[in-house]
């Protein structure tokens, strides 16, 4: 994210020595936050408010209508943290992690996406959150690892790729399965799910999948409430 010409990253110093740092995802609509260190030194003595602080003023310089992160839920100072900031809580999450689910439901075709699946892909992102995701989504098309569902001739799910980073928007539940039962691997400590979709955690557990953490999508400024399945990735 240091590297990404579009993510905004800051640092802390004090004499000298760097503390922590925070970085903001600016690919998209919507502004991503995190992740956010900060030296077990320095923990506790405000050194996190003054990073938040510096990504917000950022977003609010550059007039991002909505600001979201996903917190680690054990994490009692950094959720308090981000709600005197103003981040209102949205949804409970678990990263989950296992073997590949290799179940596709028939009639289900998932493929790599291509730059010419694009506009389908916002517009369905733009129907599930009320904005897109273009800025991610064409980084991954372009490294190779995004996913689209076709159903009845047309895209019914995308994916970035499944895991901590990556992002999922899906019309309902069976094409979100369709896009995780066809998935190799789930990276790093796996993909996030909103338990409040119980339908679809449940169907998860029952293949196999375990849950490694909890943890909490926040956001700050505008949000719509979700109208199809997704999977938020941990910058929201
Ligand atoms: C999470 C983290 C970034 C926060 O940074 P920090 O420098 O420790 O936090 P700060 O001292 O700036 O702020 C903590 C705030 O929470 C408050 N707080 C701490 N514990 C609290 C508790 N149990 N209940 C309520 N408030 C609490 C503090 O009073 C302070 O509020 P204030 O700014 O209004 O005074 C940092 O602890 C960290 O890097 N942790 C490990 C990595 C991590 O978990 N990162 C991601 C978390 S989602």
């Amino acid at each position: 994210m240091f590297s990404h010409p579009r993510c905004f990253c800051v640092v802390a110093e004090r004499g000298g020595k760097i503390l922590g740092s925070n970085c903001m995802d600016e690919r998209s609509d919507i502004a991503g936050i995190g992740p956010i260190t900060v030296d077990p030194e320095g923990q506790n003595s405000g050194v996190g408010r003054l990073l938040m602080q510096a990504v917000m003023d950022r977003a609010a310089e550059r007039r991002f209508p909505g600001v979201r992160l996903v917190q680690a839920a054990f994490h009692s100072r950094s959720m308090s943290l981000y709600a005197k900031l103003g981040f209102d809580i949205r949804e409970p999450l678990v990263a989950m992690q296992g073997a590949p689910v290799w179940h596709v439901p028939p009639g289900h075709v998932v493929r790599a996406a291509e730059a010419a699946d694009l506009d389908a892909c916002n517009a369905l992102c733009r129907r599930v959150h009320g904005h897109s995701r273009s800025g991610e989504l064409a980084d991954a098309i372009d490294r190779g690892t995004a996913r689209v569902v076709e159903h009845d001739g047309r895209i019914t799910a995308y994916t970035t790729f499944l895991g901590f980073f990556g992002h999922a928007v899906a019309d309902n539940n069976a094409e979100m399965q369709a896009l995780i039962g066809a998935a190799e691997e789930f990276a790093g400590p796996g993909l996030l799910l909103p338990t409040r979709n119980t339908e679809l955690f449940r169907w998860c557990l029952e293949h196999g999948l375990r849950v490694v953490q909890p943890l909490t999508l926040m956001s700050f400024g505008l949000y719509s409430e979700p109208a199809g399945a997704f999977l938020p990735s941990i910058l929201f």
